[in-house]
């Protein structure tokens, strides 16, 4: 998708569609809108007096070769009351419904038009983004494709400064780090094992201009990560640890460098465990957290923050083999941590377990996890919320502010010390299961942060956000990228 500023005179700018919007209670248009309203000889007037333009948010009204216009088609879409209207929130979602609303109508070439209100660098950043993450396309395995793409997006309105060139670019990356990332996630674990996900990890890096090294089992075994082993030891596949590096171009002795830990369980059967059969087929998106680090060091490769950044992503599939390790099983991390597997489909904390110890070994000193980790954040959340716990708080405050400059939903969850008398073992240091009474999210948890010690961190779990199973206007069901917006934010500002 081609994406140029446009400084043309908005009615004579010719595209397949014209995108514009409109907020509450909008009678008499001025400015931009006041503009297309009088080369469209009053029409537009006359279309908010039928009553038909609600405004109600992303609602869209589509009018057919509006006379006076060069465009084909003049797409309007509601925008909700102007109170309430979120920049950078909103405008992704009114630029992305734009793209899912005429993209299986046939148009090839649209322009967005930004009216007078939403002109800064923010705005452009946020248009952009919201039209590649509404063009991603999960058809990759079907034999007959979709010939409809939207070819070329014309950004009218903004000023054709630098200001805004940079934000474009900035929107690009961010979208298409989000897309990359979502491509991993879609992916069927015959097409995605722990080795392929390294393999892609290394071709993205390469071109991004990253460092990056990749554990094989022998190294996972000679460095004891025995809470991973644990879990792949039921898979014939072996497991990998993808350390992914970005180091800023003049490092300041002493900054703080920041771990970004994903757990990528590539299937999650639930081993001997074992899951219902009932959308088993779902755990294929149990490597949504790996994914989220490799699509956020994606973007922060090209957005340069000033601090180091190492991503370790623990890679591996949870599997019954006959070598599965067994409910009561006693397992050693690498910490030196022994371990009481009570259920073998808590497994996301044991392979975290280790990553994030060995995120703290390569010298992180501030961490945050993604993790697809419990069912139990989707009882307290839905599909609405991310879960983000964190110690200290200080430190998850920061990074719900990220979160709230990203627009992504995020809920502070309790991790107090009560929670710590629920995963103390018979037989062992831990056991991986609270013990039944609730509070599953925030155990699984506390089991983390055994790991995490007292260095900062923030641990979101995204086991119900990761995937949506009804399509938004804005974005397709499937994958949805989330949580990479703030991550990316919350490094660029540290
Ligand atoms: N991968 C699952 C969590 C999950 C559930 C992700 C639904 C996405 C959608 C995780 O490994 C798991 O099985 N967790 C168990 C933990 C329990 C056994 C303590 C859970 O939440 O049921
Ligand atoms: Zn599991
Ligand atoms: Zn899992």
């Amino acid at each position: 998708m081609e994406i140029q500023l446009e400084t043309q005179p908005y009615p004579s700018i010719q595209a397949d569609a014209l995108i514009t919007y409109v907020f509450d209670k909008e009678d008499k248009f001025d400015g931009v809108l006041g503009e297309i309203d009088r080369a469209m000889d009053g029409h537009l007037h006359a279309l908010g007096e039928s009553g038909e333009l609600t405004a109600k948010p992303l609602e869209t009204v589509l009018v057919h070769f509006p006379a006076g216009l060069a465009a084909k088609r003049l797409l309007i879409i509601g925008a909700g009351k102007p109170d309430k209207f979120d920049v950078g929130a909103d405008l992704r979602k009114i630029a992305g419904t734009a793209v899912r609303f005429l993209k299986p109508r046939g148009a090839k070439k649209i322009a967005f038009l930004t009216r007078e209100g939403e002109r800064s660098a923010a705005a452009a950043q946020a248009v952009v983004e919201g039209l590649l993450a509404a063009d991603f396309e999960s058809d990759k395995y079907r034999t007959e494709k979709k010939s409809r793409a939207i070819e070329s997006v014309a950004l009218a309105g903004f000023d054709a400064g630098t200001g805004t060139t940079a934000a474009i670019d900035h929107g690009r990356v961010i979208g298409e780090s989000l897309n990359f990332a979502r491509d991993l996630i879609n992916e069927p674990s015959n097409k995605l094992t722990p080795r392929m996900l390294a393999a892609r990890a290394e071709a993205m890096a390469k071109e991004a201009g990253l460092g990056i090294e990749v554990l094989d089992e022998r190294k996972i075994a000679e460095l004891k990560m025995g809470a991973l082993i644990g879990v792949a030891q039921g898979s014939v596949e072996p497991p990998r640890v993808i350390v992914v590096r970005y180091t800023p171009a003049n490092p300041r002795p002493g900054a703080p460098v920041l771990g970004l830990v994903g757990k990528a369980v590539t299937f999650d059967s639930g081993g001997i465990s074992i899951k219902p059969a009932a959308n088993m087929e779902k755990m294929k998106y149990d490597m949504g957290g790996g994914a989220t680090m490799l699509g956020a060091m994606r973007a922060l490769a090209a957005l340069k923050p000033s601090v180091p950044v190492i991503a370790v992503v623990p890679a591996t599939e949870n599997m019954p083999g006959g070598r599965a390790q067994k409910p009561g099983d006693v397992q050693v991390a690498m910490s030196g941590k022994t371990i009481e597997v009570i259920n073998t489909d808590a497994e996301g904390r044991l392979i975290l377990a280790d990553a994030v110890f060995y995120a703290r070994k390569l010298g992180a000193t501030h961490l945050i996890d993604a993790a697809t980790l419990t069912g139990a954040i989707e009882v307290a959340l839905s599909n609405v919320h991310v879960g983000a716990f964190g110690t200290p708080r200080e430190y998850l405050d920061k990074f719900l502010e990220s979160a709230r400059a990203a627009g992504e939903k995020m809920w502070p969850m309790p991790i107090d010390d009560e929670y710590e008398e629920m995963i103390k073992s018979n037989i062992a240091d831990i056991r991986n299961t609270g013990s039944g009474k609730g509070g599953g999210a925030s155990t699984g948890a506390w089991f983390i942060k055994e790991f995490v010690d007292d260095t900062p961190w923030v641990h979101l779990d995204i086991a119900s956000t990761c995937w949506v199973d009804e399509g938004r206007p804005w974005l397709a069901k499937g994958p949805t990228g989330i949580a990479i917006r703030s991550i990316v934010d919350f490094a660029m500002k540290m």
